[in-house]
């Protein structure tokens, strides 16, 4: 069995090890937080015994692996005191708000030789798994573009903290790197690296609310596909939704429906065409045969609880198995990255490479 040592006993961190508690894959076995009573109630629960500090968590030599889930302003230097114990490590994202932190602490990783997984929750979804799994087995030809749409009324949760806690960190940092990393990582996940960013943004109501009100980024891949972000803030109602284009299929995927959509191109020459191309002259009949294989294949997904489960199996499988993380610290590097060159280039109102990040 496992034997964790947590660090930070928040609500994500009970979120994760609820996922796989039944299974005795792992058992808590140490905890450290900066609020004693967070690590009293934990292991109340969970078991483990309280740290009280973090050095009696890093050196404790029964611990098998780290789980991180912290205030993502203490990510960074968790990850520097924790990888060089050489057990391998569960962070949650964002790892650093800065690119070039995330790149260092990747090279750390590489250096102790410890795998690092990243909680990118979003690519461990039934409807995400779903569409990669599509993709690798239909041919999809040429990619064309990704067109990504995060909405939601930011109102509610700077409400929220204000009232009841207005020293959160999600009062200070902004939903690109800190929520959209998860849409981020899966526009990258399908388009490969990005070369170049183009951001509009607006920022216009007064508030303590880091994220932009609007903001829509065009994003140039270095295969030739083009990349559409669009967040807002100031939306009244919420949608998470991608749409991927290929040359062979267009596939829709609306996280709030908990749908997708697949649209194929038709295969042969005489759907394409119809039966008879020469003597159809009429535009509508020609296309005919075109329009009806153009339906979609619809999947819909009831149960979208396993997402936990499936990111904490791929943890276990790290440790256990020796398996390398779906999402590992370099993945964190370059979505860090692409959240940073839209943002930056939203503020400075230029096109933002990857090589003016370091
Ligand atoms: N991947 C996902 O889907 C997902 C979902 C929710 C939260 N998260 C991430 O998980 C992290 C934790 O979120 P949460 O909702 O559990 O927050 P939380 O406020 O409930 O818990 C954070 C805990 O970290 C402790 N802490 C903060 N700084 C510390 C430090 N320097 N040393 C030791 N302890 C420290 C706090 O005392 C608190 O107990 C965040 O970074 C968030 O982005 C990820």
């Amino acid at each position: 069995m496992i034997k964790l040592g947590l660090y930070g006993a928040g609500a994500r961190t009970k979120t994760l090890l609820d996922a796989l508690i039944q299974d005795h894959f792992y058992c808590v076995h140490a905890v450290y937080d900066l609020v004693p009573q967070a690590s009293k109630a934990l292991t109340e629960q969970y078991g483990g015994k309280v740290c009280n500090t973090a050095d009696d968590l890093i050196c404790d030599p029964e611990i098998n692996a780290f789980l991180i889930s912290l205030s993502p302003f203490a990510h960074a230097e968790a990850l520097r005191k924790v990888i060089p114990c050489g057990k391998p490590v569960f962070v949650e994202k964002p790892v650093s708000f800065s690119a070039q932190e995330v790149r260092e602490l990747a090279e750390l990783a590489e250096q102790y030789q410890v795998p690092v997984q990243v909680g990118f929750m979003r690519r461990y979804l039934p409807q995400t798994l779903e569409v990669l799994k599509f993709i690798r087995e239909n041919e999809p030809g040429k990619l064309l573009s990704v067109d990504c749409n995060w909405f939601h009324h930011g109102d509610t949760e700077m409400n929220y903290y204000l009232q009841h806690s207005p020293d959160d960190f999600r009062l200070q940092v902004s939903q690109i790197p800190f929520h959209c990393c998860h849409m981020l990582d899966i526009m990258l996940l399908v388009g490969g690296k990005f070369k170049r960013v183009n951001s509009v943004m607006q920022k216009v109501f007064a508030c303590p609310y880091p994220s932009p009100d609007d903001l829509i980024a065009n994003i140039e891949f270095e295969n030739g596909a083009t990349g559409r972000f669009h967040y807002s803030s100031m939306v009244y109602y919420g949608e998470i939704s991608y749409r991927f284009h290929f040359e062979n299929y267009s596939i829709k995927l609306d996280c709030s429906q908990n749908q997708i959509e697949i649209f194929r191109r038709p295969k042969f020459r005489t759907t394409q065409l119809g039966p008879d191309p020469v003597g159809t002259i009429d535009f509508g009949k020609f296309n005919a045969s075109y329009e009806r294989a153009c339906f979609p294949q619809t999947i819909n997904f009831q149960n979208l609880s396993s997402v936990n489960e499936n990111i904490m199996y791929d943890f276990v499988q790290m440790i256990r198995d020796k398996h390398i993380p779906s999402a590992d610290l370099r993945t964190a590097q370059h979505v860090q990255e692409l959240a940073e060159a839209i943002e930056r280039s939203g503020k400075e109102k230029r096109s933002i490479t990857p090589a003016d990040l370091y």
